[in-house]
């Protein structure tokens, strides 16, 4: 085990609510933005969560009436999925990087573990031949060029590209009025791409 798996093992009991200050209010506004960002997600889509963690999303996902299944190479992360939504989803063990699931699923998530696609093109054709309508992800614009991930993308097929600002903070939980006031920030163009050359993330979108 290395050490990376070894220190998600020991963080697998309540990852959510230890890794997300508000994890409600940051967990309910990355499922809207699955649903929404990109081609439309209605209910009873599935979508399939790589590097699932807990599940924490899946709680947000399935109350909006989408299907969740979960995939993480952490055993101990696997069963607290599985402890957290019971029989509403299915989480079984897998790595992203070569996980297919049984059948075709509408959207493909992967949050927080972009990093641990061992080649970044060939995992966007892998995700590309069981996903119907989009593959959702997030993007630190300081760790990877946005520009490099875009190109990725469409040379695996994904030719069609949104990236949305992501203002609610990881680790401070924000008084709801300034909650709102961030997210209506996520739009503001110039002001927006300024505070992504300091902190937080975007989220991407990409469809054929
Ligand atoms: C930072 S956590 C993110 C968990 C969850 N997606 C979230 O946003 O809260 C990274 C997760 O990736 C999982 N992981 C690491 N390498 C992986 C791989 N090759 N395939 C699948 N999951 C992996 C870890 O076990 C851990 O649960």
């Amino acid at each position: 085990m290395s050490a990376k798996s070894d220190q998600y093992a020991r963080q697998a009991e309540e990852w959510t609510e230890k890794a997300y200050a508000d994890a409600t209010a940051y967990l309910a506004h990355r499922a809207d933005l699955v649903a929404s960002l990109g081609p439309l997600l209605v209910p009873g889509d599935e979508l399939l969560d790589l590097a699932c963690g807990d599940g924490g999303l899946g709680e947000l996902l399935l109350s909006r009436g989408f299907r969740y299944r979960g995939v993480d190479a952490t055993p101990e992360m696997v069963t607290q999925a599985q402890r957290r939504l019971g029989d509403r989803a299915p989480i079984e063990i897998g790595d992203l990087n070569d996980y297919a699931p049984p059948a075709p699923v509408a959207a493909t998530s992967v949050f927080r573990a972009i990093y641990y696609a061992r080649d970044r093109q060939a995992f966007f054709e892998h995700v590309a031949t069981y996903t119907e309508k989009k593959l959702v992800f997030d993007l630190n614009p300081r760790q990877y060029r946005p520009d490099d991930v875009v190109a990725d993308l469409r040379a695996a097929g994904l030719r069609h590209v949104q990236l949305r600002p992501f203002f609610v903070p990881q680790t401070v939980a924000l008084p709801r009025i300034v909650s709102a006031g961030a997210r209506a920030l996520e739009r503001s163009g110039p002001l927006a791409r300024l505070a992504l050359r300091l902190r937080f993330t975007y989220l991407v979108a990409a469809s054929r």
